[in-house]
């Protein structure tokens, strides 16, 4: 037997080195294992509302059929099930406003993955080199700046305002690399266009078309792709929807669509998708390939039979319903509480999971912070700090903000969560 002590080292990889600390692990722990804090922070969704129902008759509709559960339970192919591919064309022309002929692609154009972050990370594997460009806005959905760098990418961040990414800044930025002489490094603008994770904010219209030129006008010796993350697109309460950059690029060049059933229907079932340029597709499913070669195929099922059976839409409609009161009440909470702390601001979504907070620069809310120690240990609340959301070097963040979520919490216990919060940052303010 050999003496532990004096083991050599296991020669881990320098993509396990980019990718290591991920905050995604603590703060889901943080939500898990302490049942008595009152998390803001974890980005798990409403639980009441889970179709535990429908999904039970569902699984009972498809081993009823003993050749349909035969088909289910075995493999699948690598891109997915083509019955479920095929509804989510349907699928994706309703939320388009077209017909699904419209919509100009095939099936093969649509790769189903394992939720929607493993289709962000398949991107960045097949697009990215160690030190190549990826532009994200500030702040943005922080476990894929922790995709990113698990590749080595090397992260742009754009200032964002209340239209979300400030394009004429990315245009400024792109023109600084092409005189720099580095544009053929730059792979991939990544655009949260509904409700940002964070800030909860929408790309405006015009924005959107505005992303669109700048791809195309900076694509000179390669495509600058567009990945258009449209995760939390069917969870809107209020306010007309805005045309996907997707849709927008009529010919299917330089967007990525990301989209995926976990925030509208279950996220235990993990399944995302991905509509992507003809040209993807292969790339996409080879890295895929070597990875599982195929998502869980009953589940592609179950879904399949909840879009042609309309159990997905009358879901839908229920979760709105349900977040709808639960936005509203962190709101009403926000405002009973905070409105009279000086220095404090906050967004209100018009759908998605998360209010985005602003407090006096001088109160900082990071995982060291006295207040982040203060909220979870005496007041027993927890939020997602800010500064998780951007990239770049720790001391050049913003430190004042927190994203406070939603999604887990009753509507009574979001009020008591945000009087708690608000007894924190009194403390400091
Ligand atoms: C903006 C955004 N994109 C993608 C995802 C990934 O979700 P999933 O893998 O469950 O589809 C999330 C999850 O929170 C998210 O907030």
């Amino acid at each position: 037997m050999s003496d532990a002590k004096s083991m050599p080292p296991i020669p881990l990889s320098d993509r396990w080195c980019w990718g290591s600390r991920q905050a995604i692990s603590f703060l889901m722990e943080q939500g898990v294992d302490n049942p008595d804090i009152l998390t803001l922070g974890a980005g798990l969704v409403d639980s009441e509302s889970l179709p535990v129902e429908e999904v039970g008759q569902l699984i009972a509709d498809i081993c009823r059929d003993p050749v349909e559960g035969r088909a289910a339970l075995q493999y699948g192919s690598t891109p997915g099930s083509p019955r479920l591919r095929t509804a989510l064309l349907q699928h994706l022309a309703v939320l388009e406003g077209c017909s699904s002929a419209e919509l100009g692609i095939s099936a093969e154009q649509l790769l189903l993955t394992t939720g929607s972050q493993q289709l962000l990370s398949l991107v960045c594997e097949v697009l990215f080199n160690p030190g190549d460009i990826a532009f994200v806005a500030a702040p943005t959905y922080f476990v894929f700046l922790g995709t990113l760098a698990g590749v080595g990418a090397r992260t742009i961040p754009i200032r964002s305002d209340e239209q979300g990414m400030v394009i004429d800044d990315l245009d400024r930025e792109l023109a600084r690399l092409a005189e720099a002489g580095e544009l053929h490094r730059v792979k991939l603008i990544y655009l949260v266009s509904d409700f940002e994770n964070p800030s909860g904010i929408c790309l405006s219209a015009e924005r959107r078309q505005q992303a669109l030129v700048v791809a195309r006008k900076w694509s000179c010796q390669q495509r600058i792709l567009i990945l258009e993350d449209a995760a939390y697109r069917e969870l809107r309460y209020s306010g007309a929807a805005i045309p996907s950059i997707w849709g927008l690029d009529r010919d299917r060049e330089y967007v990525i669509l990301a989209q995926t059933f976990s925030k509208s229907f279950s996220p235990g079932l993990r399944v995302g998708y991905g509509v992507v340029p003809a040209g993807l597709a292969g790339p996409l499913a080879d890295r895929k390939g070597n990875e599982d070669f195929g998502s869980a195929h009953f589940n592609q099922h179950l879904l399949a039979r909840a879009l042609e059976s309309g159990v997905y839409t009358r879901h839908v409609a229920k979760v709105r319903r349900a977040y709808t009161i639960k936005r509203d009440a962190l709101l009403a909470a926000a405002d009973r509480y905070f409105s009279n702390i000086p220095g404090v601001s906050w967004v209100r979504p018009d759908g998605g999971l998360y209010v985005w907070m602003s407090l006096p620069r001088e109160i900082p809310t990071s995982f060291e912070s006295p207040l982040f120690k203060h909220a979870t240990r005496a007041e027993q609340v927890m939020y997602v700090p800010g500064d998780l959301c951007y990239s770049g070097p720790l001391a050049e963040r913003p430190r004042h903000q927190m994203r406070l979520s939603f999604g887990v919490l009753e509507p009574r216990l979001i009020d008591e969560a945000m009087k708690r919060l608000a007894k924190a940052v009194r403390r400091f303010a």
